[in-house]
């Protein structure tokens, strides 16, 4: 035993004696993970990176680092073992109405647009960095409450990296305890009680929303435009500022006049875009692209 220190860290995280993963290794991996997700490792989650890739290496009966890398990184099997390991070293906390503020306001919005709307195509809304769906789904309660009684429909996309909270979000169900942000009306009106404590989200917003794969780093690959809001939070925080600022401007292309781009606060704070007007709030971090016509909702 080298240091009892990891020692008891190894025992803890249950992976047994995976050897300390060397410095050079660890730039290896810290490389390889913010060129394929975009996500900046820092140092001190060397750790966290450490435990991941131990727990799956011993699935996989694997005790070498190197190896472990080469597998990962090569031919067809390499992109699938790839698929599984990056889906454990992303954050993939989120929550119905994890922003109430943010919520709101697309509710305000939303009906704004409805209102002042001089077309009658679908709004369409984008979760990008959707996990497991929640953040869809409240939008489209969202969209659902304030559009459906005007006649006017919605949809809403969900993307993400992780194929694996994809499957989730595409079924809709949750846990009880899950539901506890989402107001009790919300749970009346759009989720259906199943078994084992159970909730699933309702056929009616089932059926306006679709989830598919679509990188952040990537967004040629899904040229999708003219969306009336795009909702981008707890995403790019873990990006470098560049990276933010790149898919931030692609972002703001993509949205109809008066359509509305919803970030985290704090997550891009200096950042502006000719086409856009930044709400002024110091709850919200909420930009509105600018009409020529002076018309919000001209879609
Ligand atoms: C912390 S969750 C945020 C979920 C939700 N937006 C929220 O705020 O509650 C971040 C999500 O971004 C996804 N993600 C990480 N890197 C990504 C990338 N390069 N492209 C698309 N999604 C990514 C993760 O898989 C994860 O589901």
């Amino acid at each position: 035993m080298s240091n009892p220190s990891d020692f008891f860290s190894n025992k803890r995280s249950g992976f047994g004696m995976m050897p300390d993963m060397e410095e050079e290794q660890f730039l290896r991996w810290q490389n390889l993970l913010e060129e394929r997700t975009g996500m900046c490792l820092a140092p001190q989650r060397k750790s966290f990176l450490q435990t991941s890739l131990g727990i799956r290496m011993r699935e996989l009966g694997c005790d070498d680092y190197e190896d472990y890398y080469q597998r990962v990184t090569t031919g067809s099997g390499g992109a699938i073992e790839w698929a599984t390991l990056s889906d454990r070293l992303t954050v993939q906390e989120t929550r119905f109405f994890r922003d109430p503020d943010a919520m709101m306001f697309v509710k305000n919005h939303l009906l704004k647009m409805a209102k002042t709307s001089a077309q009658n195509k679908p709004f369409e809304l984008w979760s990008m960095g959707c996990s497991s769906g929640e953040e869809v789904y409240s939008l489209a309660m969202l969209a659902d409450e304030c559009l459906s009684p005007m006649g006017i429909n919605y949809s809403v996309t969900g993307t993400d990296l992780s194929t694996v909270v994809l499957r989730k979000a595409r079924q809709g169900i949750y846990p009880i305890r899950k539901l506890e942000t989402l107001p009790v009306s919300y749970r009346q009106r759009y989720c259906t009680a199943i078994e084992n404590n159970e909730y699933q989200i309702a056929p009616l917003l089932r059926d306006r929303t679709c989830f598919t794969q679509v990188n952040a780093l990537n967004l040629d690959a899904f040229p999708v435009e003219g969306l009336s809001v795009i909702y981008c939070q707890n995403l790019l925080i873990y990006f470098r500022r560049w990276r933010r600022r790149e898919i931030l401007n692609a972002l703001a292309e993509r949205l109809v006049p008066g359509g509305i781009l919803v970030t985290g606060l704090g997550e891009m704070v200096d950042w502006q875009h000719p086409d856009l007007i930044q709400v002024e709030s110091n709850k919200l971090s909420i930009y509105v692209r600018r009409d020529s016509n002076k018309q919000i909702g001209d879609r």
